[in-house]
């Protein structure tokens, strides 16, 4: 775990009503004369975010295999996923929260104008996180409504008119281009920060832990921090299971 097996102590925990990185019961620790080991991203978010681009990407693989059940299938298992992501953007801590990382566009003109920012999103990348987000929660969402007018229909498209259903499954067809836009300026971005500025954001998506050049706070990610996490998303399943069996 982050921060074990180090000693140097290098910022205090802050209150976790504060809207920067809260309360953490994990600190930055040295890791040399002028690197600071710094848990970013959180086990949930982790999982959470190579589980949702595993999700996301099957959900396009079996719709164009004309596989409606498994398309079906990782449609719920996404929005159950998006729930948990957004209940855990106010029940974790550090850089996962949207406090840490929605801004205002002032906060986003003086990052392009060149101030610096600290771990986890920037203002600019939390913009394509916030639209990814909205965008997928559409996407899972209307699919609950749709038809594909042949033998596939979607759980809740049984309580709206049969006009709103073939309305949803349009635009649940356009999102597509909407979503393949985010995700292929999200992964360019992501190669455009290793390449040509040299600053490696896939690693601490994977581990969790950045090597800073200053000390920050780290997230907290004991064992509370993760079974909260696990309750959490065993309610979103539930609440999804139960959505598409009513
Ligand atoms: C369908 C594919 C993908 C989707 C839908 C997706 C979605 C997201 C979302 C929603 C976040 C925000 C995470 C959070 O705060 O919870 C994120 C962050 C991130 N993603 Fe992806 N992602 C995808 C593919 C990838 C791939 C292929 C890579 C690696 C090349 C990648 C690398 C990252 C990294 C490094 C971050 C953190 C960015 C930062 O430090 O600000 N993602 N992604
Ligand atoms: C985030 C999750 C989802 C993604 C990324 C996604 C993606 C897509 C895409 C890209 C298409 C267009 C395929 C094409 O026209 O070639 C599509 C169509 C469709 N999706 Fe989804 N979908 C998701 C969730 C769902 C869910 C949960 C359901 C229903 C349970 C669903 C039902 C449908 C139906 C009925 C169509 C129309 C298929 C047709 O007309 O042949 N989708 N989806």
């Amino acid at each position: 775990m982050c921060g074990s097996g180090n000693s140097a102590i290098l910022s205090p925990p802050t209150s976790s009503s504060d809207d920067r990185p809260s309360a953490c019961c994990q600190t930055a620790t040295t890791v040399s004369a002028t690197a600071f080991k710094v848990r970013v991203w959180d086990l949930p978010t982790r999982l959470f975010h190579w589980t949702l681009a595993a999700l996301v990407t099957g959900s396009f693989v079996s719709v164009k295999l004309g596989n409606m059940d498994w398309h079906g299938r990782l449609g719920y298992a996404v929005l159950a996923l998006l729930l948990f992501r957004l209940v855990w953007g106010f029940a974790s801590g550090g850089y996962s929260r949207f406090a840490a990382f929605v801004r205002g566009p002032g906060s986003i003109m003086a990052y392009l104008r060149g101030a610096s920012h600290g771990p986890g999103h920037n203002p600019l990348g939390s913009l394509s996180v916030l639209a990814m987000l909205a965008a997928l929660l559409f996407q899972a969402s209307s699919g609950l409504f749709t038809n594909d007018d042949i033998a596939f229909e979607g759980p809740l498209s049984r309580y709206v008119s049969g006009a709103l259903s073939s309305l949803l499954t349009t635009w649940h067809r356009r999102n597509e281009t909407i979503l393949i836009a985010l995700v292929v300026v999200h992964v360019a971005a992501i190669v455009y920060y290793r390449l040509r500025l040299k600053q490696d954001l896939i690693g601490p998506m994977i581990t969790g832990d950045a090597l800073l050049s200053s000390p920050h706070q780290s997230s907290p990610d004991n064992l509370a921090m993760r079974l909260r996490a696990l309750i959490i998303a065993s309610a979103c399943a539930a609440l999804v299971a139960w959505l598409i069996t009513v």
